[in-house]
């Protein structure tokens, strides 16, 4: 048996390895081994979404917990460097651009283990983020490139990577959304929270750049309490969010409510019925590309550029005053036009895996490197 060592840490991490790990059951002469660094730790950020996803339970969860960047990201890396001490893993598969995915990246470049990337590529050119400076130092060791979209092939070509370390195999979190959208939608989550289809705005806001400074963050409640009077809006708050709010002593006015991180499928249900999502996440403005719900970033970038060419997206800045013109056009009925991306059709995990398998078993021809065709 081959064993490939396959790392989440966060929230946004569960819902791209989930379609992985399924696909690589086709390969029964490959053992995946799950680890959990504990980043996330909170019932609603955790473990719901491991139930509801189908993910395994990990083999192992380094409990790591939250510290500074710096501190957690050491504590990541001394407890998996532990861990790689008692087994031969042939490969570390790490997702996305978190804390836990550097660290596991260089732990296991390290020891010499090959690292296989997944959703390499993606740039926002701002490095006051820790996401790019993850994702930068990740891709640079890794010897497997997964990319969900061209763009991020040229941004590895541009920074030297070879062609033959890089896949484009499209978008696995793409297919949690298209394995679990029918089980979302019969849930009727904006009915269990009083909300009518296509009439309520959902919001998601945790990056530092808008919740940490009072003033910023106090700007974008205010916008929010402003948009409420049009529609209702619901607003699952992260928990750096949350304490950041309550040390505002905000009290939301009516219309706007805030409430407790949610599941995987409560959220896909809010997102999927939706007038318009505002949020800064990455992987959310993905999600509703490929369901084609209109999307408001609040931010002044982003590393996935494809979901404004391509996607729903729009991006609006860092100023909260944004927030409510934008909406109201959408509420009008200004919404563009949807459009997901080439490959985000829901058997990237396919796709990924059979790249894994033929890497370790060492026979993968040179020329299906590049470009990797699964039958569907
Ligand atoms: C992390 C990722 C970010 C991702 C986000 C999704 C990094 C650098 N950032 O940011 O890219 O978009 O996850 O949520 O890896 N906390 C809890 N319970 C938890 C987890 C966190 O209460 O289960 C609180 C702690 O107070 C912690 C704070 O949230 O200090 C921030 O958590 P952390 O994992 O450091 O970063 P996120 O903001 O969640």
């Amino acid at each position: 048996m081959t064993e490939i060592v396959c790392v989440v840490g966060a929230r946004p991490n569960f819902m791209k390895m989930a379609p992985i790990l399924d696909a690589l059951r086709a390969y029964p002469d490959i053992k995946p081994y799950l680890v959990h660094t504990g980043q996330h730790y909170d019932e609603e950020m955790s473990r719901v979404f491991f139930v509801e996803l189908g993910l395994p339970r990990p083999d192992r969860d380094l409990e790591v917990g939250s510290d500074s960047h710096g501190r957690q990201t050491g504590k990541i890396m001394m407890a998996f460097d532990s861990l790689l001490d008692g087994r031969s893993a042939r490969m570390v598969v790490v997702v996305g651009d978190v804390n836990s995915t550097v660290a596991c990246s260089l732990v296991a470049v390290k020891r010499g283990i090959p690292v296989a990337h997944v959703e390499a590529g993606l740039r926002s050119r701002d490095r006051t983020m820790p996401e790019e400076i993850n994702r930068l130092v990740t891709d640079a060791i890794s010897d497997l490139l997964f990319a969900t979209s061209p763009d991020a092939i040229e941004n590895l070509r541009a920074e030297g990577v070879p062609d033959s370390k890089i896949h484009l195999v499209g978008n696995p979190m793409i297919d949690s959304i298209h394995r679990h959208r029918d089980a979302a939608r019969e849930r009727n989550v904006p009915k269990r929270f009083g909300l009518a289809p296509r009439r309520y705005g959902l919001v998601t806001l945790h990056r530092p750049s808008n919740v940490d400074d009072p003033g910023t963050l106090a700007g974008i409640l205010e916008s929010l309490e402003a948009l409420a009077k049009r529609v209702p809006i619901l607003f699952p708050v992260h928990p750096r969010t949350r304490e950041r709010i309550r040390s505002l002593g905000f009290e939301p006015g009516p219309g706007l409510a805030l409430n407790e991180p949610l599941g995987y499928l409560d959220f896909l249900g809010l997102m999927d019925q939706a007038t318009f999502v505002l949020t800064d996440s990455g992987g959310i403005q993905e999600e509703t590309a490929a369901l084609g719900v209109p999307c408001l970033t609040l931010r002044a970038n982003t590393e996935r550029p494809i979901t404004l060419t391509e996607g729903t997206n729009r991006l609006l800045g860092t100023d909260p005053r944004a927030i409510v013109p934008a909406a109201t056009a959408l509420l009008d009925g200004d919404a563009p036009a949807p459009r997901c991306p080439a490959l985000w059709d829901g058997h990237a995990g396919q796709r990924i895996a059979k790249v894994l398998a033929d890497h370790v078993e060492g026979d993968a021809p040179a020329e299906s490197r590049r470009s990797v065709q699964v039958d569907t």
